[in-house]
């Protein structure tokens, strides 16, 4: 198996390569972001209550999310390798997520991290609120929260997998390809470690 986190802020980019990874690696992709938009839309109990937070640009509790990935792990038994997109977001749901895998005898390969200024997050998020339908993109108060949710309770998990030499920074701005092949390049050569030494 082989499990990725694409790590980074609002609008750095981590849905768009998601697409892209989970086409060349056959990973399952688990964005909690998208997967709280879809209870949302079904109007479920958890969807009702998440979104009062989301509309907020808030965090949803960690009970919650964690609860949707763990749902998600066991609903994939034969997954190749799982992709995280907005997830862990809080000291705790790494943790936890630590002990999901290793109830599933794996664990994180590697935290890709995309760095993106927040003047490029903003102009971003503001032109993709015109046409998204997001709630949390077409408010310029709600999209400074969510940049302030990630720089406070997000930003610090990368600390908790440097400590484990699993972070790799990777420039989030250029076009979508120079940065696809950038992420590409450094999976590829962790892949290849894993291959010659198994
Ligand atoms: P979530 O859905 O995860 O949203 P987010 O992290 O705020 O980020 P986005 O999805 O907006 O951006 P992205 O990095 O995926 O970038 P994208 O590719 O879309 O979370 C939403 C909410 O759900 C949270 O606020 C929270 O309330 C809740 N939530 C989710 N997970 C949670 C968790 N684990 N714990 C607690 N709460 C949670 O790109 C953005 C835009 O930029 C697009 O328009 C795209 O076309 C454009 N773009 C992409 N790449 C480029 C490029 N290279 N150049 C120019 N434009 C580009
Ligand atoms: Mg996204």
């Amino acid at each position: 198996m082989f499990n990725l986190i694409l790590f980074g802020p609002p609008g750095s980019g981590k849905g768009t390569q998601s697409e892209k990874l989970i086409a060349k690696y056959y990973l399952k992709h688990l964005s909690t972001g998208d997967l709280l938009r879809s209870e949302i839309a079904r109007k479920t109990p958890l969807g009702i209550e998440a979104k009062k937070f989301m509309d907020k640009g808030q965090l949803v509790p960690d009970e919650v999310v964690i609860g949707m990935i763990s749902y998600a792990l066991d609903d994939n038994p034969d997954a190749n390798g799982f992709l995280f997109d907005g997830f862990p977001r809080t000291a705790m749901q790494a943790q936890a997520l630590d002990k999901l895998l290793e109830l599933k005898n794996t664990s994180i390969n590697v935290m890709l991290a995309l760095a993106v200024t927040e003047e490029e997050l903003v102009k971003r998020l503001v032109k993709r609120g015109e046409t998204s339908g997001r709630t949390d993109d077409n408010n310029g108060h709600v999209i400074r929260t969510r940049i302030l949710e990630y720089n406070k309770k997000t930003s610090p998990v990368a600390e908790y997998y440097k400590k484990a030499n699993k972070v790799v920074m990777v420039k989030g701005e250029g076009t979508v390809d120079e940065i696809f092949s950038e992420l590409t390049r450094e999976i590829d050569a962790r892949m290849k470690k894993i291959k010659t030494s198994s």
